[in-house]
């Protein structure tokens, strides 16, 4: 027996409500409730772990790729342990882990900047060999802060702004500032309004996204973080996001977006390092933070841009657009920057509770 076109259309619809319906009940608890941790809430009378566990509503204010917070913590009486949560790991966009391990720099700074306002002297061992174990964070009480007084208040404040930036300047000395802070060592800080650059980067983004949006497992990962509404959207929307992600050709609308926004740039900002390791990217995603936090206290919006370093084709030209006589040519993270009208809202974050591993 034939089924009728109508027949079709009607459980099709069905199918696609149950879809949604289906999603939006998966969703995990995710909200806004952690951007209104309160200083005034610091247990000064309670146990020092109680302390050091108050400190990770710091570190969870961080930036990750797609708001995947690959992190967890386990406190101790001295000492706060940050682990990558394997599980949040995006495997397609960050097949070597990159953006993971930037991700959880940038909860480390976040951490150490929250210990230095509370009282605590940090020291950070990185990887020393437990599997997942990124950092063991020792934490000392001290009698004075050495961090720079602005970035402590500006963890509340940060947020990734993708609006179109306007073409107004940045003062020398604030560029100064955002680079001295966060300068070190073990990386380097390249800001350029260089048109020829930016023009380069936006071809690299072009060819990125065409390889990016023409892989199904590469929409389909974005699909499932776009549709746990953590990314913008949240509920009906966000499923409806999702769909439109994983079964639409969206590929050429984000190339036309991401090429404006890239014009619109007045500048493009590079974090590189000598070595391509986890380490290197722990520490580019601390330096990331601290000229993320510095920027946000002088008014000045950032938005990370990664399709480019996503794709390893692309990604070994980005070397070329750093200075010659650079002696770190890799490219951890590319980020514009200027001034624009403030993002509509925060993002969402998990609940405290579960990015804590309790021992039983
Ligand atoms: C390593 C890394 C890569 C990121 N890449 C991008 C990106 O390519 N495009 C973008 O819009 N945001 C990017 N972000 C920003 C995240 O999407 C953002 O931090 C997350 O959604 C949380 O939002 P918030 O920064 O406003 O708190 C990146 C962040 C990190 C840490």
């Amino acid at each position: 027996m034939a089924v009728s076109a109508t027949k079709v259309v009607v459980i099709s619809i069905f199918l696609i409500l149950g879809m949604v319906l289906a999603g939006v009940l998966m969703q995990p608890e995710a909200s806004l409730q952690a951007w209104d941790v309160k200083e005034s809430s610091f247990p000064a009378n309670e146990s020092q772990k109680e302390k050091l566990a108050f400190l990770l509503n710091y570190a969870i204010l961080a930036p990750s790729s797609h708001n995947s917070q690959p992190w967890k913590f386990n406190v101790t009486n001295d000492s706060i342990l940050v682990f990558a949560d394997e599980s949040r790991w995006l495997q397609v966009a960050d097949a070597d882990k990159r953006e993971l391990h930037i991700s959880l720099g940038c909860a480390l700074e976040n951490l150490i900047m929250a210990a230095d306002h509370f009282g605590y002297n940090s020291t950070v061992t990185y990887f020393p060999g437990e599997k997942d174990l990124a950092a063991i964070v020792r934490l000392v009480p001290a009698s004075s802060s050495s961090a720079d007084p602005r970035l402590f208040p500006a963890i509340l404040s940060r947020q990734t702004n993708r609006n179109l930036y306007e073409p107004r300047a940045i003062s020398d000395s604030d560029l100064e500032s955002m680079k001295s802070i966060s300068s070190d060592a073990d990386n380097s800080i390249f800001v350029t309004s260089d048109l020829a650059t930016k023009k380069s980067f936006q071809d690299l983004t072009t060819r990125a996204n065409v390889i990016q949006y023409s892989d199904a497992d590469f929409k389909s990962e974005l699909g499932h973080w776009i549709g746990q509404g953590v990314m913008g959207p949240r509920g009906v929307q966000a499923i409806m996001a999702q769909l439109a992600v994983v079964f639409l050709d969206v590929g050429p609308e984000q190339t036309e977006k991401d090429a404006q926004l890239i014009n619109s740039t007045p500048y493009l900002g590079f974090i590189s390092t000598a070595n391509n390791d986890s380490l290197s990217s722990v520490k580019a995603g601390r330096t990331l933070e601290r000229f993320w936090l510095c920027a946000t206290a002088l008014g000045i919006s950032l938005q990370p841009m990664s399709q480019a370093l996503e794709t390893a084709q692309i990604r070994e030209n980005l070397s070329g657009l750093l200075p010659a006589q650079s002696s770190m040519k890799e490219v951890q993270q590319v980020f514009r920057l200027g001034y624009a009208k403030p993002a509509p809202e925060h993002s969402t974050r998990r609940p405290l509770a579960d990015v804590m591993i309790t021992d039983q």
